[in-house]
């Protein structure tokens, strides 16, 4: 194995947000407890649970105080939940979140279209959001989007997703992933854009989101796991997409990064084969296909990816 490559890889499932937030048809809320507690039973570290938005912007995930009350919380599992603004973060105390997401982008014009701010004016409305968080000794994780491209204004430089790295850590956030939202990077790219991005913070607090739009999500993610990156969001069975992003299509899937790094002795401590009865349990509700060609092999011939590695 690669002396370079982390030999721990902590995943943070974001399917039931970033993948339900884009769903066209509503989903029950018992539905999206049932999807979540079989997610908790997969060893997954993180799961992230919904977003307390507003309702008129995203209406699929109107229910996050049922689904957050709802779901089983397992000894160990964080369940981290975004939120915008004041507001969002006191509907998230109401109802008992430990962990919380803010989010922002590297493009004006998409941060101006999903949030109704320019970055600046963003970072301004965190501000007393990371304070209440800090009271109620919550921990806040910082998304940027758009850091390899913008369905409004094009490619993404590295500096401009280099300052607002540099704006999150300022504020506090414990962690930093950086969206792909809508799966225009490819290897060399993304390589670039996380150097300039671990000039401003530590590596160790850097994470990587890649949507899948074209193909490029598995190879971006080796990229950046070379550098020293050892956290990478994964929805299962590639759910996923933003509204407020023409073009974004699902993420990474959770079963195609597992694969590939169980597959390269690189511990996750996810169960595979549960994880893919959780995507089939999704999609046959959804009444959705995988876009996983691993989700896509029936169940009796799927093969963890350890019988195949080694040593
Ligand atoms: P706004 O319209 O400018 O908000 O939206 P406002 O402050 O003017 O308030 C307007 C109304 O919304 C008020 O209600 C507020 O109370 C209400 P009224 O008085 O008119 O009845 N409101 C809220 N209601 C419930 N919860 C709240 C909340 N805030 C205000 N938290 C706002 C600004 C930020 C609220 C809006 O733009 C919004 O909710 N946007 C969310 C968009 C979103 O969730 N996008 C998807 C997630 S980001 C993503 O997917 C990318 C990511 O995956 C990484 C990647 O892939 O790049 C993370
Ligand atoms: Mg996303």
């Amino acid at each position: 194995m690669n002396s370079a490559l982390p030999k721990h890889v902590k995943l943070v499932e974001v399917g039931a947000r970033d993948g339900l937030q884009n769903e066209k048809t509503p989903v029950a809320t018992d539905v999206k407890i049932d999807f979540i507690n079989r997610l908790s039973r997969c060893g997954l570290a993180t799961i992230e649970v919904t977003s307390f938005v507003s309702p008129e912007w995203i209406p699929q995930l109107a229910d996050a105080e049922e689904v957050y009350a709802g779901i089983d919380k397992v000894e160990g599992v964080a369940y981290p939940c975004l939120v915008p603004n004041v507001k969002g973060i006191e509907r998230a105390i109401a109802c008992g979140v430990r962990e919380i997401s803010v989010f922002t982008a590297a493009s004006e014009t998409f941060n101006r279209k999903n949030i109704n701010a320019s970055i600046a004016e963003s970072i301004e409305r965190f501000k007393p959001v990371v304070k209440i968080a800090a009271e109620h000794k919550m921990r806040v994780r910082g998304y940027i989007s758009c850091v390899l491209g913008c369905p409004y204004e094009g490619p993404i430089t590295p500096a401009q997703v280099a300052d607002v790295v540099a704006m999150l850590d300022d504020l506090g956030c414990y962690e930093i992933s950086l969206g792909d939202t809508i799966g225009v990077g490819t290897p060399a790219r993304a390589r670039n854009m996380l150097e300039a991005a671990a000039k401003r913070t530590s590596i160790d607090r850097l994470a990587v989101h890649f949507h899948n739009t074209y193909s490029q999500a598995l190879a971006n993610i080796l990229a950046c796991l070379e550098l020293g990156v050892s956290t990478v969001d994964a929805s299962v069975s590639g759910l996923g997409g933003c509204p407020y992003a023409k073009g974004s299509a699902g993420n990474v899937a959770t079963e195609d990064v597992v694969y590939m790094l169980h597959g390269m002795g690189i511990e996750t401590g996810v169960d595979f084969l549960k994880l893919l009865d959780a995507g089939d349990f999704i999609n046959a509700k959804l009444n959705r296909t995988t876009t996983s060609r691993i989700g896509s092999i029936p169940p009796a011939n799927r093969q963890r990816p350890e019988r195949f590695h080694t040593a």
